[in-house]
């Protein structure tokens, strides 16, 4: 699975709408059912309007009425060329993921020669909840 979402992850980010940063992201998110939902970041003029990609998956899936997720990748670079360099969500994407993913959740964080995996609870302990 985790091969599938990688490469859906760099297809996602194909798409990537970012004529200001030049960065393209992409991401490929895994519900419990199976379904996959990819997301690019989509930037704008006015700047505090563009969305993650991360952002843009989950969203996505959340509004198609799902609400349980296993696994997303995420990979991103100038002009869409990945790079040595990871590419970790942000800290806003993190919070969005708390809000319906569990601790154990996987991120496959992608760079050009390999994915490293990590949980949510290990990239956004003791997260903000009501
Ligand atoms: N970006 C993402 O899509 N995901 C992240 O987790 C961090 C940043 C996008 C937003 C913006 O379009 C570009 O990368 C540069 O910040």
């Amino acid at each position: 699975m985790k091969e599938i979402l990688t490469q859906k992850a760099k297809e996602a980010m194909k798409s990537a709408y970012a004529p200001y940063s030049s960065f393209k992201v992409g991401a490929a998110l895994l519900c419990s059912d199976g379904s996959i939902y990819t997301g690019c970041n989509i930037e704008n003029a006015s700047f505090s309007p563009t969305v993650c990609a991360e952002r843009v998956a989950i969203f996505k899936a959340v509004s198609d009425g799902k609400r349980e997720f296993s696994a997303i990748a995420v990979c991103g670079g100038k002009d869409g060329v990945l790079t040595e360099k990871h590419c970790y969500p942000c800290g806003v994407c993190r919070q969005v993921l708390s809000e319906f993913c569990k601790a154990d959740f996987r991120i496959y964080v992608m760079s050009n020669g390999d994915v490293k995996e990590c949980t949510l609870s290990e990239l956004l302990p003791e997260s903000f909840e009501l």
